[in-house]
C-alpha cells in the first residue's frame, strides 16, 4: 500500500474485508483474592461456567490453578501474590488491567483465621490478623476501583464471617477484622455508588473447607446443634449467595450485609 493510500484511507480497499472475527473482550472481568481452593476456588469455576474471565492469586499455584490456566489462558490468569504484601497485590492488578483491560466485580475473599485466646495472642499475630483480613481487602479495592471507576461501573463483594456479629471466643481479632470489613463495605458504598459501584459483605456461617478442617467432632455437633437447618452450609451455597450479590437481581442493592448461615445468629 502506497503512503498516499495511507494517508487517505478513504480510497478503496484492495481486497474484500473479511469477516470480523467474533469479539471475546466484552466478557466480564471477576477478580478473586485466593481463588485456589475453598470459596474461592468454587468461585472462580462458577464464573468461568457463566463466561466470565477470572484473575485470582494465592500465595502458593496448585492443580486447579495450573490445570485451569493451561487450559483456558485467555479465561483464566493466576499469579502468586500474599494478602500481607501489599506491592505484590498491585502488581497482580496492574497485570490483570493489562491481560484483560478492565474490572467488572472484586470478591475479598481471601482470609486468614488462626484461633487463640486474646490474652496470650503474639503482637505479631495480632498485626497479622488485622493486616490479611481487613488491610489486604481494603488495599486490594481501591487497586480495583479505580479501574472500574475508568470502566463506568462494578461490584465489589466483601468475605465477612458471622464472627464480625456475635462473639466467639478464641476469634476477637479476627472477629474485628471481619467487623471492620462490614463498615468498609457500607462507607464505600456510599462513596462509590455515584460511579455504579456496588459493594456488600456477605456474612458466612461455618461451611465446609480447609479452613474448618480442623473444627473437632464436638465443636462440629455444637455447631449444628445451634443451627436451625441442622448443618453446617456448603461451599456451593455461599458462592450462590456471592453470585446473587453480584447479578442483576441485586443490582439495587448496595452498602448491605447478607448473613447466610442457616439460621445460628437468628
Ligand atoms: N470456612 C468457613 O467456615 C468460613 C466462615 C465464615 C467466613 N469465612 C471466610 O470465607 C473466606 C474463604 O474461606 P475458605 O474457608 O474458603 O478459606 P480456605 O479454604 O482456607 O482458602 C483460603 C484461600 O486464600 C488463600 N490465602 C490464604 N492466605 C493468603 C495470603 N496470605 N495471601 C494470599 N492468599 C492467601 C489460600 O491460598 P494459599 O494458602 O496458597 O495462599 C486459599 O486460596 C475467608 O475470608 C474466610 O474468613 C469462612
Amino acid at each position: 500500500m502506497s503512503t498516499a493510500q495511507l494517508e487517505h484511507p478513504t480510497e478503496a480497499p484492495l481486497a474484500e474485508p473479511q469477516e470480523a472475527a467474533p469479539v471475546r473482550d466484552d466478557r466480564r472481568v471477576a477478580v478473586i483474592s485466593g481463588g485456589s481452593r475453598g470459596l474461592g476456588r468454587v468461585l472462580a469455576e462458577k464464573l468461568l461456567a457463566d463466561d466470565w474471565r477470572v484473575a485470582t492469586f494465592s500465595r502458593s499455584a496448585n492443580e486447579f490453578t495450573a490445570k485451569t490456566a493451561d487450559y483456558d489462558p485467555e479465561s483464566f490468569f493466576w499469579e502468586a501474590a500474599d494478602l500481607s504484601d501489599p506491592q505484590s497485590m498491585r502488581a497482580f492488578v496492574r497485570q490483570v488491567s493489562k491481560r484483560f483491560g478492565r474490572i467488572d466485580l472484586l470478591v475479598n475473599n481471601a482470609g486468614v483465621l488462626h484461633q487463640e485466646l486474646f490474652l496470650t495472642t503474639t503482637p505479631r499475630n495480632i498485626e497479622s490478623l488485622v493486616t490479611n483480613n481487613l488491610i489486604a481487602p481494603i488495599t486490594l479495592t481501591q487497586a480495583c476501583a479505580r479501574l472500574m471507576v475508568r470502566s463506568g461501573g462494578g461490584n465489589v463483594v466483601n468475605i465477612s464471617s458471622i464472627n464480625a456479629i456475635r462473639g466467639y471466643r478464641g476469634v476477637a481479632v479476627y472477629a474485628a477484622a471481619k467487623a471492620g470489613l462490614d463498615g468498609f463495605s457500607r462507607s464505600l458504598a456510599r462513596e462509590l455508588g455515584a460511579f455504579n459501584i456496588r459493594v456488600n459483605s456477605l456474612v458466612p456461617g461455618f461451611f465446609d473447607s480447609d479452613m474448618t478442617a480442623e473444627v473437632t467432632e464436638r465443636n462440629r455437633d455444637r455447631i449444628q446443634h445451634r443451627t436451625p437447618l441442622g448443618r453446617l452450609g456448603t461451599v456451593d451455597e455461599i458462592a450462590d449467595a456471592v453470585l446473587f450479590l453480584t447479578s442483576p437481581r441485586a443490582q439495587f442493592v448496595t452498602g448491605q450485609s447478607l448473613v447466610i448461615d442457616g439460621g445460628i445468629t437468628c
